[in-house]
């Protein structure tokens, strides 16, 4: 499974980054604002540090404003993923930019039929928010298997991109859910390798050395 980081946050970016375990990012308008900084050149540094896909939302909700902001960020750099919501209007232009062999991700989806349309229409990839439909007390990673199940059934190769991701659990089961990929906050990219015998059988193995002075020459 593929890991984005969810963030507009070029600092952040940087440094998870330097693991070579980031596969790509989104953005969106409300993750853009919490930076404080021009969405366009945030994008820009985003594009100089990862060469997978960079998920870039439109802010118009009409047809021609989507086209018109799609192609000006698209022109960022050539890793940009247009991103569109799932409205009419946004699938009309994600249907115009695959046409037009640009990648685009359709963002807030909650149901499997709406997913469908967005495959219909082209899109790269589908974002349900998983988080956000666990937070209404529906099944989050349901709506995965069933996107899952529907795209296997009819062979889309829109990828699934599980969004609104809250913690560790959520990217465990999503990949078991068969989620080609999984955009998460830095503060659950942190928690992915962390097990309390990790810690402690690296402890002992460190102890153990030092106690029996084990070394490796270099
Ligand atoms: O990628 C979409 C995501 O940022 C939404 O997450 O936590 O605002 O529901 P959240």
């Amino acid at each position: 499974m593929k890991i984005f980081l969810d963030t507009a946050d070029v600092a952040e970016i940087r440094e998870y980054a330097a693991s070579g375990l980031v596969d790509g990012v989104t953005t969106n308008p409300s993750l853009a604002a919490k930076t404080g900084r021009d969405y366009g050149e945030s994008l820009k540094e985003i594009c100089a540090i990862i060469p997978g896909s960079v998920s870039a939302e439109v802010l118009a909700t009409d047809f021609d404003g989507m086209m018109k902001e799609g192609k000006a960020v698209s022109k960022i750099g050539k890793q940009i993923t247009i991103k569109v919501p799932l409205t009419w209007d946004g699938l009309k232009a994600c249907k115009a930019f695959s046409s037009e062999g640009l990648q685009v991700n359709v963002t807030l989806c909650f149901s499997p039929v709406q997913a469908m349309m967005a495959a219909k229409a082209g899109a790269t990839f589908i974002s349900p928010f998983i988080g956000r439909v666990d937070d209404i007390g529906e099944d989050g990673m349901g709506l995965i298997r069933d996107i899952r199940a529907i795209y296997d059934n009819y062979g889309f190769k829109t990828e699934i991109l599980a969004a609104s991701v809250r913690h560790v659990q959520h990217v465990r089961e999503a990949a078991l859910a068969g989620a080609d990929v999984s955009t998460i906050p830095v503060s659950v990219f942190k928690q992915l390798l962390s097990h309390p015998l990790t810690d402690k059988g690296l402890a002992a193995f460190v102890a153990d050395a030092k106690k029996g002075n084990v070394t490796i020459k270099t």
